[in-house]
């Protein structure tokens, strides 16, 4: 029997079948078969490709290629300093957060530093892409656009502009023709990354691929689609807010470690250079705010956390963390409970990271069982005079756990005069201590401490 040339391949166990089912029969998950390409290999045998001459790595030919700057100095940064040609950079991100507004201004500046650009769209009509371009600066006006969706026009199209660098938005809105499934489908959006990816490596071309972000945040189409790229950008942030991170998920050609902040503005998006200073000098001195001496990355970066503890009728009460991990946010709660007398009991308890930053690091637990606290007590940390700023893992059994690059995390508190820092042990800090009630004490001052103690 001849083998279909198409197959339903399952995107969460990777169950092939000749027909399509709505439940997958390996795993029974729902909606997860998706139609794949498959080529005719009725007549090969266990090894049946002619075999090919494995080269020493030493003989290999390899040809430094300058990196293309984007003009976009934090863009750069993350990317290792600047575009490689002939690689793919996937930037993800939920919608409205600035992925066409990055990508535009990207093009713009190298358009305008005199390289060869293409920005091929799949959401948006030419005259849609021409106004937002003109409220960009630099040659954004300049870079030549497509509007198209099918992806062998497209494909055709850049194999003959052969552009240095293009964009691609969104991978999601281009559409094989050869497959039946929608744009957007898992099938399609590995065949139209694949197929980009593989016309950019033969002519050398950097490709800056779109992708929409899933409601649980991750890259929408399979996991598979990060593996083929060269790097992985994430662009995060709340659309109503100016402040957007971006950080790199996978580079094969720089650290992962780097993360950039950028606002949004009416003329784009511009780098914020001391994201600090903004974070900082928007604190406020009153009961349940406390700077975190963060880092983001390799980065130090002082962001405020405010907390709010109000009385609830709801059962159970409300336990909201925007920001921060909701499971440690219930972990520090649970140790402010037990080992530092500062119980919640049935109140509704609100985190915030100032700004719409997300912090994603051990190291905030001791800002948010301090902003709690102070918030549930009534008291400004430090009595008020100026921002307390703090860091540390709250342990278990309410001790306090060193985190990585004290060193880095004190000195960007320094420039920004905050004194004193609350830290772990043996971290250098004004304020040394070893358990989170040790921490309460000093922070609360002796009033309010005698009450928390
Ligand atoms: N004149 C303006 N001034 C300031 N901000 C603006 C202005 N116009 C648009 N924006 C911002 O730009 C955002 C849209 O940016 P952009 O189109 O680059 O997002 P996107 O990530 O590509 O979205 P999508 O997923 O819909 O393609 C809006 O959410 C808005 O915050
Ligand atoms: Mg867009």
């Amino acid at each position: 029997m001849a083998r279909p040339t198409t197959v339903f391949v399952c995107s969460a166990c990777g169950t092939e079948s000749a027909k399509w089912h709505g439940q997958c029969p390996g795993c029974g998950a729902w909606n997860t078969l998706a139609e794949e390409a498959r080529p005719d290999t009725r007549k090969s045998g266990p090894a049946a490709g002619r075999p090919a001459k494995p080269v020493r790595l030493a003989e290999v030919k390899a040809e430094r290629h300058e990196r293309l700057s984007t003009g976009i100095g934090e863009l750069d940064r993350i990317l290792g300093g600047g575009v490689v040609p002939g690689s793919i950079v996937l930037i993800g991100g939920s919608p409205g957060i600035g992925k066409s507004t990055l990508t535009s201004m990207a093009l713009g500046n190298l358009q305008g530093a005199g390289r060869r650009t293409l920005y091929v769209s799949g959401e948006e009509s030419a005259a849609q892409i021409r106004l937002r371009a003109e409220r960009l600066p630099g040659a954004a006006l300049e870079v030549p656009v497509l509007s198209e969706t099918d992806l062998d026009t497209v494909l055709a199209t850049l194999d003959a502009e052969r552009p240095e660098v293009c964009v691609v938005d969104s991978v999601q809105t281009l559409h094989a023709s050869a497959l039946t499934g929608a744009a957007g489908s898992v099938g399609q959006v590995r065949e139209v990354a694949d197929r980009i990816t593989r016309l950019a490596k033969a002519r050398g071309m950097a490709v800056l691929l779109v992708g929409h972000v899933t409601k649980e945040g991750a890259l929408a189409g399979p996991r598979v689609l990060e593996h083929l790229v060269d790097c992985v950008l994430q662009f995060e942030g709340e659309r109503e807010r100016t402040y957007r991170t971006l950080r790199a998920l996978k580079n094969r050609f720089g650290s992962t470690n780097d993360v950039g902040v950028f606002e949004m503005r009416q003329g784009g998006l511009v780098e914020v250079a001391d994201a600090s200073a903004r974070f900082v000098g928007e604190a406020t001195r009153a009961p349940g705010s406390a700077v975190l001496a963060a880092m983001e990355g390799s980065r130090p970066l002082l962001v405020e956390v405010q907390a709010l503890v109000s009385p609830s009728d709801l059962v159970p009460p409300r336990r909201i963390a925007n920001g921060i991990d909701r499971n440690r946010l219930a972990l520090v709660l649970a140790v402010l409970g037990r080992h530092a007398g500062v119980g919640v009991g049935t109140a509704d308890v609100f985190v915030n990271v100032a700004g719409g930053v997300r912090v994603d690091e051990p190291g905030a637990d001791l800002a948010v069982a301090l902003a709690v606290a102070s918030a549930a007590r009534g008291v400004a940390l430090g009595g008020g005079e100026s921002p307390v700023a703090c860091f540390g893992e709250v342990g278990l059994t309410g001790e306090l756990r060193s985190v990585g690059h004290p060193d880095r995390r004190l000195a960007e508190a320094a420039k920004f005069g905050l004194d004193p820092v609350i830290a772990p042990r043996e971290s250098g800090a004004s304020v040394e201590a070893a358990t989170l009630r040790d921490a309460l004490r000093r922070a609360l001052g002796g009033r309010s401490a005698a009450r928390a103690a």
